[in-house]
Order: C-alpha cells, then sequence, then structure tokens
C-alpha cells in the first residue's frame, strides 16, 4: 500500500486526552483519517518564526506522523489572514462583499505555497500519493509538478466552490484555477460545488468537460468529484458514550433546570450565520411570548481567525445582539442565550448535544458542517432532539430530514423551532434513525477510501459516487 502525503495549512498534533478538541472540520476529519493509513501529515505549525528556515518539526504521536514548519510574519500576514482569509474565504463563501483583493496577498500566498513545495518535497518518495486540502494551498500540486513530482496528486476542498459569476470577479482567476488542473483528483463536498467548478471550467477555460466529469487538460486526464465528508462516527459515539460525556451532559441538563435546550456549535465565523441565529431565536421568543423563561439557547462558539478585522466586527455584532435580546427577554433567574466563546473536548461536546432538544446549524454557506453529523450521532435514539439546519449547507443534501431551513429567514427559522419544540416522540425516532444511518454509514473512514481509491485510479464505485450513495441511502431509507 502507497503511503500518503496529506498536506494541509493547519496540522493537527494529536492531543492528550481530556484537552480542547480541535476546532475546524478538517482537523477534527483528518486526524480521525490519518490514524488508520501510514503516512506523514505535513503543514504550519501555527508558529511564527522571525526568519523562514523550512526546518521540519517532526512528532510522531497516537500513529500520526506530523510535519510542521513555522513561518514568518509577513506569511501569516499576506498568506493566512490575507490571501486565504481575506480574499478566498469570503469569495469561496459567496460575500464578495468582503472579499479583498491585494497585490501583496497574492504574492504572500505563491510565496507560502512555495515554501509549502519546497518544504515537503524532501518527504515525498515515489511511490507516495499526495493529498492537499483546502483552499490555502490550490497551487501547490503545480508548484511540486514544477520540482518534478510525478506522483499521484489529489487535491480536496473543505469550503464551497462559487458560481462563476462571483468566481470571475477575483483577478487572476484562470491562473488560480488552471494551476489547480496539475493533480490528477479534485474533490468537492458535494454536487452542487462540482458543478460550479465543471462550469467555470468549461466557460472561462474553454475546456471540455468528459461525460465521468473528468477533464482533459494538456494530455493528463483530471477527475473531478463529490466526496462528501463525514465524522469518525465509532470515535464520536465512544466518546459519546463515556463517562466524561455524561458528567457533561448531567451538569448541563441540570443548570437549565427543565428548560428545552437549543443548541449551537460554531466556529465564530460569518459564515455559520451566527447573528441571523440569534435574530431568528429572539424572533421566536417574541412570536412566542409563553416560551421566554421556557427555551435556552446555548451557543458555543470559539474564536477563530481574530486578526482579520471581519471576525472581530462579527465579535462585537453578536456580543452586542446577545445583550440586545437577553435584556429583552431575560428574568431574574433567567437568561435566554448563552454565549459561551471556548473549545471543550470531544467526549464533553458530545455530551452537550445530547442533552439538547434542537440542534442549530444555519450557516450562511457552509461547505459540509461536521456539527450537523455529530449532533445527530450524539442523540439517543430513543429520545432524540430534532436537528434544524440550513439548507445553504452541504450536508442538507445528505441529511434530508433535518428540518431544512432558510437561514435568512427569521420567520422560518422561529417556525422551525416551534415545530421541532412539538414534534412527536414516534417522528423524532423516525427522523432520527434516518439521519444516524447517513451519519454512521457514510463516515469519514468512507470519505477517506473513496478519495484515496479515486487517487489510486480506481474505478468510481460501478458509476456511482460517494455523494450519489449517501444521497440515495437518505432516499430509500425515507
Ligand atoms: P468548520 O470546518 O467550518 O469549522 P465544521 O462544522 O465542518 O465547520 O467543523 C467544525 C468542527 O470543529 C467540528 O468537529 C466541531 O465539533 C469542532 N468544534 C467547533 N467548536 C468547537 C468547540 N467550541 N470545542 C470543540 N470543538 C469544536
Ligand atoms: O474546514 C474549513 C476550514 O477552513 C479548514 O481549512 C480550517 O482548518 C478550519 O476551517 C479552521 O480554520 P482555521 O484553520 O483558520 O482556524
Amino acid at each position: 500500500m502507497s503511503r500518503l502525503i496529506v498536506i494541509s495549512n493547519r496540522v493537527s498534533v494529536p492531543k492528550a486526552a481530556g484537552a480542547a478538541g480541535a476546532q475546524g472540520g478538517l482537523a477534527v476529519a483528518l486526524n480521525s483519517a490519518l490514524r488508520e493509513h501510514r503516512g506523514i501529515w505535513f503543514g504550519w505549525s501555527g508558529q511564527e518564526t522571525q526568519e523562514f528556515t523550512g526546518h521540519l518539526d517532526m512528532q510522531r504521536n497516537d500513529d500520526v506522523t506530523t510535519a510542521t514548519i513555522d513561518l514568518e510574519p509577513q506569511d501569516i500576514d499576506e498568506y493566512y489572514n490575507g490571501y486565504a482569509n481575506r480574499t478566498l474565504w469570503p469569495l469561496f463563501h459567496f460575500r464578495i462583499d468582503l472579499t479583498e483583493y491585494n497585490r501583496d496577498f497574492g504574492e504572500g500566498y505563491e510565496r507560502v505555497n512555495r515554501r509549502f513545495a519546497d518544504s515537503v518535497h524532501p518527504l515525498i518518495e515515489p511511490d507516495d500519493m499526495v493529498w492537499v486540502h483546502d483552499y490555502h494551498l490550490l497551487p501547490l500540486g503545480s508548484m511540486l509538478r514544477a520540482k518534478g513530482v510525478d506522483n499521484r496528486m489529489g487535491l480536496f476542498l473543505h469550503t464551497p466552490w462559487p458560481p462563476t459569476r462571483l468566481l470571475v470577479s477575483l483577478p487572476f482567476h484562470e491562473k488560480l484555477v488552471t494551476s489547480m488542473l496539475e493533480y490528477d483528483v479534485i474533490g468537492f463536498q458535494t454536487t452542487e460545488w462540482l458543478e460550479s467548478f465543471l462550469h467555470y471550467v468549461q466557460k472561462e477555460l474553454g475546456l471540455k468537460v468528459n461525460l465521468d466529469n473528468s477533464v482533459s487538460y494538456q494530455g493528463r486526464r483530471v477527475v473531478a468529484r463529490a466526496f462528501p465528508i463525514g465524522i469518525d462516527h465509532a470515535e464520536f459515539t465512544e466518546a459519546a458514550a463515556s463517562e466524561e460525556a455524561q458528567e457533561a451532559h448531567d451538569r448541563l441538563k441540570s443548570s437549565v433546570r427543565g428548560r428545552k435546550l437549543l443548541i449551537g456549535v460554531d466556529r465564530l465565523d460569518y459564515s455559520k450565520g451566527l447573528g441571523e441565529r440569534f435574530q431568528s431565536f429572539g424572533r421566536f421568543l417574541t412570536d412566542y411570548p409563553g416560551e421566554a423563561g421556557a427555551v435556552v439557547l446555548l451557543q458555543i462558539a470559539p474564536p477563530s481567525r481574530g486578526d482579520v478585522a471581519s471576525y472581530q466586527q462579527i465579535r462585537e455584532d453578536l456580543e452586542r445582539k446577545t445583550g440586545n435580546i437577553n435584556g429583552a427577554h431575560a428574568d431574574v433567574g433567567f437568561v435566554p442565550i448563552r454565549y459561551v466563546n471556548r473549545g471543550y473536548p470531544r467526549a464533553q461536546l458530545a455530551g452537550f448535544y445530547r442533552a439538547a432538544n434542537i440542534g442549530l446549524v444555519t450557516p450562511l454557506r457552509d461547505g459540509m458542517n461536521l456539527v450537523a453529523k455529530e449532533f445527530v450521532a450524539a442523540q439517543d435514539p430513543e429520545d432524540p432532539g430534532v436537528l434544524i439546519l440550513s439548507q445553504f449547507a452541504g450536508a442538507a443534501l445528505q441529511l434530508t430530514d433535518a428540518l431544512l431551513v432558510n437561514p435568512h429567514s427569521v420567520e422560518h427559522v422561529s417556525e422551525a423551532i416551534r415545530r421541532a419544540l412539538d414534534m412527536p416522540l414516534a417522528e423524532r425516532q423516525r427522523r432520527h434513525a434516518k439521519l444516524l444511518a447517513s451519519v454512521r454509514d457514510f463516515d469519514v473512514i468512507h470519505w477517506r477510501n473513496a478519495f484515496v481509491s479515486a487517487l489510486e485510479g480506481k474505478g468510481n464505485n460501478g458509476g456511482r459516487n460517494a455523494e450519489e450513495q449517501a444521497t440515495s441511502a437518505s432516499i430509500k431509507a425515507a
């Protein structure tokens, strides 16, 4: 079996049991996927160095070997805070109003991608497969090819892919997307993002897309497919059954004193629709005044990308909204929104999910959304909570038995909360059983195997890809 060289901006070195879990779908998923596979996970340490040296810090932990490099302040500024998170992230989440174009960001992005290529190149052996992740590293494959790496190489994008009409607002978009065509496999979370990508390739690059969604480019065949990511269902179920989870569950349950509990767990990111979610909850309290005092929203939102202005703004905005809603609906001994800005160990998170009657997962745009899947996996099948899920999360294509909502409509979300609170036990059980089957069957191992076999050049499951299988499984179960 070939080794896997996984490359991503962020590398999560496995932590001691009980430590706060990695935050962000990519780190959580890759940690699980790599534990099963011999190989190396390469990327940025998250640390700063005054001058870039390319020194590799290698660690072996919990069966995962990590190799990390430190970056200079200018790199972090222009590449991570700049092009990745002020240009590509907002653009890929359809927020051209927040997208900043700055030549320095573009240069920093290229420089750091080249530094990644220089540093990882000596680790790559002839039979290795290279698997690159996310929008930080789109041109990395082409830079490795320029160094003579002819190994099988794949890219998986954890975010959405924007419609062509939005993407063309990015200066040098053709150069960026053309560089991606040096990979052998390009993976997306859903068929929606895949179709947008293929549309761009046809329309803007004038390339022909073959019937099997492959693109012929400079004598090579590039396969583009959807591989919906899943959670490590076995690991999460074990965490949910632990004593630590039970204690967290009991602590939270007793603190809400018989009230119904809604839970949200998200990085503090504008794409997660937290402001709209708070307003919808406020609307619910206004629509149903009898419920004030009877329902609590617990929002766990660890800070993210705090050096980027739009993230500082969303933080301030949420603090203001929480204050306003709590001010309007709180009473002596009761506060409707509990807003917590910290990370929790995964077992505790599982206990919190299980204590909730409703999981509120309402991003304005999301590549997939693993929190929705974790919420489902953590529920008690005999008395499960209800998942309210944004129609704009990639997960909505798969988790069709959730209550799907338009997160921009406070009325719609308020009605969904009403419906979820009133839902009879039999309906909750029926919906949960279908959701759980999909979360269990299309887990992170399934995702990894599907991508790796595409990277090995193997057939695509009798013509059906993972996205189609996941979707048809939920339809069959319905
Ligand atoms: P994204 O990748 O955009 O952050 P996802 O929903 O796909 O969104 O993944 C988020 C991951 O981060 C989930 O596995 C979730 O459990 C984890 N996470 C989010 N907030 C916290 C927190 N406060 N403590 C621990 N883990 C968290
Ligand atoms: O899953 C999407 C993603 O952007 C990952 O690429 C990233 O690691 C994660 O969210 C968390 O963001 P950051 O690494 O910027 O903290």
